[in-house]
């Protein structure tokens, strides 16, 4: 028996259907309030706005769950790759041998771009933010590639043009990184794995015979896997609106890119990374800075703390610091940095200001020093969370082309000035 919710306003009232998900989620359907009633409602910021149905991820903030199609997240980050997750993603079901070869081959027959991104990776400023560049030449790749303005392609083509697009990404990351530096830049290769390839193009040197850390590898897959979809985030959001009005795959991921720079969003790692570097300037007082964080006139705020949908703790928080201290072992890297990471964490989690506000480690609180472990610059950790994020976007675009979803189009209540007459002030 399916349920319904009434709506009652001015002695008038509205039955909405109510729609339940396969997690018992539940959601008034006001699709067709407008046409019933003439209201709309308002949500700034979506908070408790549903904007699909989606059987893509699932995660629950009470209680810390974290499901790629219905895996748990700690169960792929602790057995499966990127690759393999990117394929779970993008097609619904982990592949068989078959599918997971002709995959990972496609992706990586596809790793090359054209020498002409070169030329436009030039004309930026090497001071330039790598995520805007990495925004504009995703939006570039258009003219390269101009089958990926068919808003209609069959699936070959589409599987083709995502599995292209996975390939050229950590080519164009390394490429723009290492011409920032005055580097060369490095083929991509055809042998390697993603991860190892990845690895290579941006730290080997010509000349030198760069030898990629299995350790490192291994919280490569870890960190990528774990950032790879998180439902209906604001950058994710953005894809979805972008990819309805039918613009191409290259446009939609370019948005999803500008998105997630911003520092509420991705661009949290590489501030609380700042954030640490700052409080090591100033002597490593963890307990000055949690009581700045409390007291409401002073500006700093504590980054990497709390989250939009956790309300406990962030699960993908748990397994990063452990393989954050696994890499630091490893690489016998002994970084002040995550001592005064691990000890902000320790005194937040046994203050009842943050608990009270449920202020937990996110994902952003440890990944940033993995990266920096990793040899990485600090405008690069956002990069990296693109990088992870590519597969879950393209997922999340494929599903609302495949639903027929709409063009995205909210609407608004309006504030302003109402109707008034031009009075001339100055002669044409
Ligand atoms: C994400 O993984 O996209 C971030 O945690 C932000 C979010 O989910 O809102």
């Amino acid at each position: 028996m399916s349920q319904t919710a009434e709506l009652t306003l001015g002695g008038k009232s509205y039955e909405l259907p109510v729609i339940e998900g396969s997690e018992a989620e539940k959601a008034v359907d006001i699709s067709k309030l407008r046409g019933a009633s003439g209201l709309i409602t308002i949500d700034p910021g979506f908070k408790n706005t549903g904007s699909t149905q989606s059987a893509i991820t699932f995660l629950d903030g009470e209680k810390g769950i974290l499901r790629y199609r219905g895996y748990p997240i700690e169960q792929l980050a602790e057995k499966s790759n990127f690759i393999e997750v990117a394929y779970l993603l993008v097609h619904g079901e982990l592949p068989t041998q078959e599918q997971l070869s002709a995959f990972e081959g496609s992706i990586t027959e596809q790793n090359d771009i054209p020498e002409e991104v070169k030329t436009i990776l030039e004309g930026f400023p090497k001071s330039a933010h790598p995520m805007g560049v990495l925004s504009a030449v995703i939006s570039a790749l258009t003219a390269f590639y101009p089958e990926a303005l068919n808003p209609n392609p069959t699936k070959e083509e589409a599987d083709k043009l995502i599995n292209g697009l996975i390939g050229k990404l950590p080519t164009i990351i390394s490429w723009a990184y290492k011409m920032a530096k005055g580097e060369s830049t490095v083929a991509p290769s055809k042998e390697d794995d993603y991860c190892t390839n990845f690895l290579k193009v941006m730290f080997s040197k010509e000349g030198e015979d760069y030898k990629v850390d299995p350790v490192v590898v291994d919280a490569l897959n870890t960190l990528l896997i774990l950032h790879a979809d998180h439902e209906q985030n604001c950058s994710t959001a953005t894809v979805r609106v972008v990819g309805s009005s039918h613009a191409s795959l290259y446009s939609a991921i370019s948005a999803g890119v500008s998105a997630l720079w911003g520092p509420l969003h991705g661009g949290a790692n590489q501030a609380v990374i700042e954030m640490l570097e700052a409080i090591k300037e100033d002597g490593g007082d963890t307990k000055k800075y949690l009581a700045k964080a409390k007291d409401k006139n002073d500006p700093f705020r504590l980054m990497g703390f709390g989250h939009r949908v956790y309300k406990n703790f962030d699960p993908r928080a748990r397994i990063i610091k452990k393989s954050c201290d696994e890499v630091l072992a490893a690489l016998n890297i002994n970084d002040p940095v995550l001592d005064i990471a691990k000890g902000l964490e320790q005194e937040a989690l046994n203050d009842e200001y943050f608990k009270a506000r449920n202020l937990y480690p996110n994902v952003d609180f440890y990944s940033g020093i993995i990266y920096r472990a990793l040899g990485l610059d600090v405008e690069l950790f956002t990069v990296m969370f693109a990088l992870g994020r590519l597969p879950g976007w393209i997922a999340q675009w494929k599903e609302m082309r495949e639903d027929n979803a709409p063009i995205g189009r909210p609407r608004q209540v309006y504030t302003g000035a109402t109707e008034r007459d031009y009075t001339e002030v100055s002669a044409r």
